[in-house]
């Protein structure tokens, strides 16, 4: 069966509607819906956006807007996925060090997901926090001023659930 939205964001899309008198304003929450539910956006759900918006919102302008911002995962993600900030405050602060701390310790590169799923590894650009590098987002809570030591310590603490 084809997605549609659950029924919590079939809720949330009711309510956002009117808040958006431009119709391609709406493809950014509608993204974040789709990503909620399936946690990534794919092809079918982008297709499922463009029909829920409606004209003049094309297939082409939820694509463009999906792969344009680097927060929607394109393909599947592990239940946490880590988000290294790799850029300029955060490169020079050592995030090098937690990404090589994250992947050896989990066994795989950056990029990968873990076999048993429980992890993924990105780095991300400018996550907005520069002034506590090395920082990094696992799902939606940041984690800064990291050192190899802490990161390892949240990953087993993750791991343990
Ligand atoms: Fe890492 Fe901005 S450079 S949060």
């Amino acid at each position: 069966m084809s997605y549609q939205f659950s029924q919590e964001s079939e809720k949330r899309f009711q309510k956002l509607v009117p808040q958006f008198p431009n119709k391609r304003s709406l493809i950014l929450p509608c993204l974040f819906l789709l990503q909620r539910d399936k946690g990534f956006v794919d092809h079918d759900g982008m297709q499922y956006i463009a029909d829920r918006i409606g004209n003049p919102v094309s297939l082409a302008h939820v694509h463009g807007v999906a792969t344009f911002y680097t927060m929607y995962n394109k393909k599947p993600v592990g239940k946490y996925h880590v988000q290294i900030c790799s850029n300029i405050s955060c490169y020079l602060s050592g995030s090098d060090d937690i990404t090589a701390k994250v992947c050896s310790k989990l066994g795989i590169e950056e990029g990968q997901t873990t076999k048993d799923k429980n992890f993924t590894v990105t780095e991300v650009q400018c996550l907005g926090a520069c002034g506590f590098g090395p920082v990094a987002q696992i799902n939606d809570r940041y984690y800064e001023n990291l050192t190899p030591e802490k990161i390892d310590q949240i990953l087993d603490e993750l791991e343990k659930g």
